[in-house]
């Protein structure tokens, strides 16, 4: 990480699903476009239940098969992430529900958004929560999820240097 680099943290519930696969592609996306020193990217869950774990194996498949990897392990999110990212971004409402409510006692100054915000075929702006369903909905998630991060990169991309957007 550089000392400028824009900071990305996405956010699911359990850190093992959508998150991760997030961050493997965001990475991918900054390494393909090498401006990877541009970018830290960190992934974190509103619970705690799969702390420490690796990511959904259904997860590491998909990506997998579209040439992304995914790596490290599940983790809360924690008061000081507020501070320390310059966007968190949410997979559902439920999500950034939590996070809003988090955001709201703590000084950080993140910009929280749905990372559906930014994908050009929004839908309900959500990323369904594959967990308890079939193969399909990794498909599903990671189509969505590409065609988001693609988007929500270009809009980094964009920004004017002052910092002057509509982001917040
Ligand atoms: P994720 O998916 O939030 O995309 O990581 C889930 C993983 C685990 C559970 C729910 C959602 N769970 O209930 O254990």
């Amino acid at each position: 990480m550089t000392e400028d680099s824009t900071r990305v943290l996405f956010v699911c519930l359990g850190n093992i699903c959508r998150s991760p696969l997030a961050e493997g592609v965001f990475r991918s996306l900054v390494r393909t476009r090498e401006i990877e020193g541009s970018y830290s990217v960190d992934s974190a869950g509103t619970g705690a239940w799969h702390a420490g774990e690796s990511p959904d194996q259904r997860s590491v498949e998909v990506a997998r098969r579209n040439g992304v990897v995914l790596a490290g392990r599940a983790r809360q999110i924690e008061a000081h992430d507020f501070e320390d990212f310059d966007y968190v971004i949410a997979m559902d409402r439920q999500n950034l529900l939590e996070l809003r409510t988090m955001a709201h006692s703590q000084q950080g100054e993140a910009y929280l958004h749905l990372l559906r915000e930014f994908d050009p075929e929004p839908g309900d702006g959500q990323v369904p929560d594959p967990y308890y369903g079939g193969p399909d909905g990794f498909e599903l998630m990671y189509v969505m999820v590409n065609r988001a991060c693609e988007a929500f990169l270009d809009h980094l991309e964009t920004r004017q240097p002052d910092g002057a957007t509509n982001d917040g």
